[in-house]
């Protein structure tokens, strides 16, 4: 086992770590660890843009983009946190600018911005251009430019190190920690690819900046690596997950395999036909129509498929229709996804439609933070030393349902925040005690995975979950298929016990870690599913049949769920009495549901139109 001493370790080298490396790193000794080499990070998926209402092409303003997130979030969005991001995205954009960053641009020379979804001029008169981009290749743009100069900065980086755990002072798994009294993190455990040697690293600062979980969904636009690890080691550690049940489906995933084709395409003109050749959104969002937020376009192609008028031989997707626009500007604006319809569909956008559906594609929930990016581990206390930022995070900028390209301007406005913060917060802070044997539990738990006799093949165990997730917990969702989803979730928990995997050995073995992440991936939907059974209410990306209405006197609420042991007491702190009581009990550990209240500034909430 080595160890290390670093003032801040930011664990995950996406576009929000890096952000925040970049911050932090000139002031004090910074590591930034990874279980990928940097420039694979799934911020390089990222295809369409970062807004910030820079005004370049047409009259805009951040209160403008501020409303538009607060509306587009279903009013679940905490109102302060996106004035922060909406006043800041303007710096975001000009910071990655200055460091190099190859924006397209207007014939002035201006950066150019392009129209995409829910954004709009005077709160919903029209669709505004407020999307910064290069190409249809802007988070790919974003993650080479933040690795150069982390690398120009001499940012020092721990690739493919996986953390399976986070060290704290106090257990909040195992004890109640009274309100007022402080909780440290202290370090964190790294596995080391290449070697299978155990990492320890300990920290006066730690920031989570690890993704999303969308692979606890079959059909969806995230990389394999995207299984929720950040999220899963602080619940396991006892911090609260917020708003787990709102995951964004993006309507646009090639059908029948979930690659992401950018919305950016209904943003440069592209249109949504049905298997009739309608333009249906003309329907469901008759002011931006095709450029509507991505919840409402995405239940409306599903509800196109359910009542028949899909495409293609079973009827089962919708068609994006490009033929209209020239080659010339196809080819300027949307290279990557034309090539990605013509390579795994065999489809010539310039002449035909492309097949699409609904793909899993963002979590909008996460460790809940405030604007600095601390961590909440509960209501309102704070982690001391505990940040995260991006899409592992909820501080909650995105509500219910998170606008297209908020996301990279999200992971740049509250990475640099939190890189910051943790730079600030370190430069006085003492290192903390590490408890004495502080990698026991990760070395017996990859020990004793290592060691099981034949049973369960973890590929066996994830297909499984991720079909029922598709299957029941996906576009439209009812009390009835969650409860199936979770029952199946249950019997998973039981075959993961007995998972074993075949590679025995140290060196690269990916087995043995794709079964750590499968556990990561099974507490996730389970939290997920939770949630979306108890919140009996349609908001944004969750949206139940059997309470089909946005219900603000009962659920204008952020959820707080907390895994905490059997013996345990029922409450957790930010818990409502008497609303979201939810305890679900299992053999060891139940989940328990707390809430917090949505911050409220200048927007009441109305009823959601476009
Ligand atoms: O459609 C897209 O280009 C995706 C952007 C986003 O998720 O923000």
């Amino acid at each position: 086992m080595q160890t290390h001493q670093y003032d801040v370790v930011i664990v995950g080298a996406g576009g929000a770590g890096m952000r925040a490396a970049l911050e932090s790193s000139g002031k004090v000794r910074t590591a930034v660890i990874s279980k990928l080499y940097p420039t694979r990070s799934h911020t390089g998926a990222a295809q369409g843009g970062m807004c910030a209402a820079l005004a370049n092409v047409e009259e805009d303003n951040w209160e403008w983009h501020t409303f538009d997130t607060v509306k587009g979030g279903d009013y679940l969005v905490d109102q302060d946190a996106a004035e922060i991001m909406a006043k800041e995205a303007i710096d975001a954009v000009l910071d990655l600018e200055r460091m190099g960053l190859p924006f397209n641009r207007t014939p002035e020379g201006k950066i150019d911005q392009r129209r995409f979804g829910g954004h709009t001029r005077n709160h919903g008169e029209a669709a505004v251009r407020r999307s910064c981009y290069a190409a249809d290749r802007t988070g790919h743009m974003i993650l080479q430019t933040l690795y150069q100069n982390c690398v120009k900065q001499d940012v020092e980086f721990f690739n493919e190190f996986y953390v399976l755990d986070l060290i704290t002072d106090h257990d909040l798994a195992a004890e109640d920690v009274p309100d007022g009294e402080t909780v440290n993190a202290t370090g964190v455990v790294a596995y080391d690819l290449a070697t299978g040697e155990i990492h320890v690293f300990q920290a006066k600062a730690i920031i989570f900046a690890t993704g999303g979980a969308g692979k606890i969904f079959k059909t969806t636009s995230n990389a394999h690596t995207l299984t929720g690890d950040g999220m899963a080691l602080a619940y396991r550690r006892g911090l609260p997950l917020e708003d787990m049940e709102f995951f964004q489906f993006h309507p646009t995933g090639l059908a029948g395999l979930g690659i992401l084709l950018s919305e950016a395409a209904r943003g440069e003109g592209g249109i949504l036909r049905n298997g009739e050749g309608e333009r249906f959104m003309e329907r469901y969002a008759p002011t931006i129509k095709d450029l509507a937020p991505r919840d409402i376009v995405a239940r409306s192609m599903a509800n196109e498929v359910r009542e028949g008028r899909g495409a293609g031989p079973d009827k089962d997707y919708v068609l994006l229709d490009l033929t209209h626009l020239e080659p010339a500007h196809i080819d300027a604006k949307l290279p990557d996804i034309t090539e990605f319809a013509r390579t795994y569909l065999g489809i010539e956008p310039y002449t035909e439609p492309v097949p699409v559906y609904p793909t899993a594609h963002y979590a909008m929930g996460g460790i809940p933070t405030n604007v600095g990016g601390e961590v909440l581990r509960d209501g309102h206390n704070v982690v001391r030393g505990l940040y995260a930022a991006g899409e592992v995070a909820c501080v909650s900028v995105h509500g219910s349902n998170r606008l297209g390209t908020n996301s990279l301007l999200d992971i740049n406005v509250f990475g640099k925040r939190a890189g910051r913060q943790a730079a600030a917060y370190a430069a006085t802070a003492e290192y903390r005690e590490l408890p004495e044997n502080p990698a026991a539990a990760v070395i017996s738990q990859l020990d004793e995975m290592r060691n099981r006799p034949d049973g369960e093949r973890v590929a066996d165990v994830r297909k499984a979950l991720q079909e029922t997730m598709d299957a029941n917990a996906q576009v439209f969702r009812t009390g009835e298929s969650l409860n199936q989803a979770l029952s199946d979730i249950r019997t998973l928990q039981d075959r993961y016990r007995k998972v074993s995997v075949q590679d025995k050995g140290r060196l690269f073995n990916t087995d043995l870690l794709e079964a750590i992440e499968l556990g990561f991936l099974l507490d996730i939907a389970e939290v997920t599913v939770i949630a979306a059974i108890n919140r009996k209410e349609s908001r944004g990306g969750h949206y139940r049949e059997d309470f089909p209405d946005r219900d603000d006197a009962n659920y204008m609420l952020h959820t707080m769920a907390y895994r905490r042991p059997t013996a345990a007491g029922d409450t957790a702190d930010g818990h409502v009495e008497g609303y979201f009581d939810h305890v679900e009990e299992f053999d060891s550990y139940k989940i328990v549901l707390g809430s917090k209240p949505v911050t409220q500034t200048r927007y009441e909430p109305m009823e959601r139109k476009y």
